[in-house]
C-alpha cells in the first residue's frame, strides 16, 4: 500500500485569545502526528495584529498562494486586536483566505454535549443539533461600497449586498448535498425576501429551482427574523439551515448560545464542490482581548474545530473521539467555568488530550496484541 501523501496544516494562531486555544490544539494535533500515525506537517505563521504593527504585513500573496496550493488545511485562532481598531489586518486574513480560496461555505454545526449546556427551559441536548450553512464569499462582506462626504452632517455611507445566482445556488446546492449525504430530512432556507426585495427574491427563485432536485428532503423558507424566533421556541425542528453571509453570521452566535456559548462552537470554511481544495477551521469565538492571557478561554471549540478538520481530511473515527473526550470532560467538569468546570484553558486541554492518547494507546495496543 502506498504510503498517505503528507497534509499540510497551515497554523495561524492570530490575536488574543487565539495564541492560547491554538497553542493547545497544535499540541493535539501533535499527538495525532507523533502517536496517532496521521499524516500530518505544520506550517506555523505568525500573521495578526504583532505582525502588522510590527512590519505592515498581514497577509503576503506568496503565503495565500502557498495556503491555496500546497495546504490541505488552516487552523485559525481569532483575529482581532484594540490596538488595531480599523481591524483591516484581521480582514486581509481571514477574508484572504475565505475569498481567496472561494472557500464559499461555511459549515457550522450546532450540538449541546451536555443537557447542562442547553440555556432554554425544558430543553436537553438531544433537542440541539443542528448546522448552518452560511455562504461565504459575497452578500454583505463583498467590499463594495464607500463613503462620500465623510465625517459632515452630510455623509452617505455605502456598503451593498452582493447576490449572485452561481453564488447562491452553489451554497444552497451545498446544504442539500450536506443533508442527502447525513441522512437529514429537513432544510430550512433564511432570508428576508418581504424587504430586501431584489437580492433577495433570487434567493427565493434560487431555492425554488434547487428544491425540486432534492425532493427526498423536506424544505421549507423562512424569514430570518422568524427563523431567529423558532431557534429559541423549538431548536428541535432544524436540523440544516441555509442562509446568507450576514444572517448567517448573526444566527451562528444566538445558535452558539444555544449549545454552551461560544467556548463550544466550531466552523469549517470549505470548497464544497472541491474536496481536495484547501479548507480553513475556525472556532467561532474571536479574539477577546479582555480574556487574553488569563488562561480562562475555553479550549474546546478549537478541539471540536479540530475534530472538524480531521473529518474533512478523511478520519471522521477521530473526529468522534475528539467529540467524546470534549463531552466526557463537560461531564466531569474538567472544563473552563464557562461551561460549568473549574479549570484553565490549559488544564482543561491537557486533560481532553490526556483522553484522547489513553484511547489512541488502548486502540494501538489491540492492533498489536
Ligand atoms: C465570524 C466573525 C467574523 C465574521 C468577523 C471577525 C469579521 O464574526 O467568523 O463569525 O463576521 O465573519
Ligand atoms: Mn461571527
Amino acid at each position: 500500500m502506498a504510503a498517505s501523501p503528507v497534509k499540510k496544516i497551515a497554523i495561524l494562531p492570530g490575536d488574543g485569545v487565539g495564541k492560547e486555544v491554538v497553542s493547545e490544539g497544535r499540541k493535539l494535533l501533535e499527538i495525532y502526528r507523533d502517536r496517532g500515525g496521521l499524516p500530518l506537517e505544520f506550517w506555523d505563521l505568525d500573521l495578526g495584529a504583532d505582525r502588522y504593527l510590527a512590519d505592515g504585513t498581514t497577509m503576503p500573496a506568496d503565503v495565500l498562494h502557498e495556503i491555496k496550493r500546497g495546504c490541505a488545511a488552516v487552523l485559525l485562532g481569532a483575529l482581532g486586536d484594540p490596538r488595531v481598531p480599523g481591524h483591516e489586518h484581521a480582514r486581509d486574513i481571514l477574508f484572504g483566505i475565505r475569498f481567496g480560496c472561494d472557500l464559499y461555505a461555511n459549515v457550522r454545526p450546532v450540538r449541546a454535549l451536555s443537557d447542562a449546556l442547553v440555556p432554554l427551559k425544558g430543553k436537553r441536548a438531544a433537542q440541539v443539533d443542528f448546522v448552518v450553512y452560511r455562504e461565504n464569499t459575497e452578500g454583505s462582506y463583498a467590499n463594495i461600497g464607500g463613503q462620500l462626504r465623510r465625517g459632515t452632517a452630510d455623509e452617505i455611507a455605502i456598503n451593498e449586498d452582493i447576490n449572485t445566482r452561481k453564488g447562491v445556488e452553489r451554497i444552497i446546492v451545498a446544504a442539500f448535498e450536506h443533508a442527502r449525504r447525513t441522512g437529514k430530512t429537513r432544510l430550512h432556507m433564511a432570508d428576508k425576501s418581504n424587504a430586501m426585495r431584489y437580492a433577495h427574491d433570487l434567493w427565493q427563485r434560487v431555492f425554488a429551482e434547487v428544491r425540486d432536485g432534492y425532493r427526498d428532503i423536506e424544505s421549507e423558507h423562512l424569514f430570518i427574523d422568524t427563523l431567529c424566533l423558532k431557534l429559541v421556541e423549538s431548536p428541535e425542528s432544524f436540523q440544516v439551515i441555509v442562509t446568507n453571509n450576514l444572517f448567517g453570521d448573526i444566527v451562528t452566535d444566538l445558535a452558539a448560545a444555544l449549545q454552551g456559548g461560544l467556548g463550544m462552537a466550531a466552523s469549517a470554511n470549505i470548497n464544497a464542490k472541491d474536496a481536495n481544495a484547501v479548507a480553513m477551521f475556525e472556532p467561532v469565538h474571536g479574539s477577546a482581548p479582555l480574556l487574553a492571557g488569563k488562561d480562562v478561554a475555553n479550549p474546546f471549540a478549537t478541539f471540536l474545530t479540530i475534530a472538524l478538520m480531521l473529518e474533512h481530511l478523511g478520519w471522521p473515527a477521530e473526529a468522534r473521539r475528539i467529540e467524546q473526550a470534549v463531552a466526557h470532560a463537560i461531564a466531569q467538569g474538567r472544563s473552563t467555568p464557562d461551561v460549568g468546570g473549574t479549570l484553565g484553558t490549559r488544564a482543561a486541554a491537557a486533560w481532553v488530550r490526556g483522553e484522547i492518547e489513553r484511547s489512541l494507546d488502548v486502540f494501538r495496543s489491540m492492533l498489536n496484541s
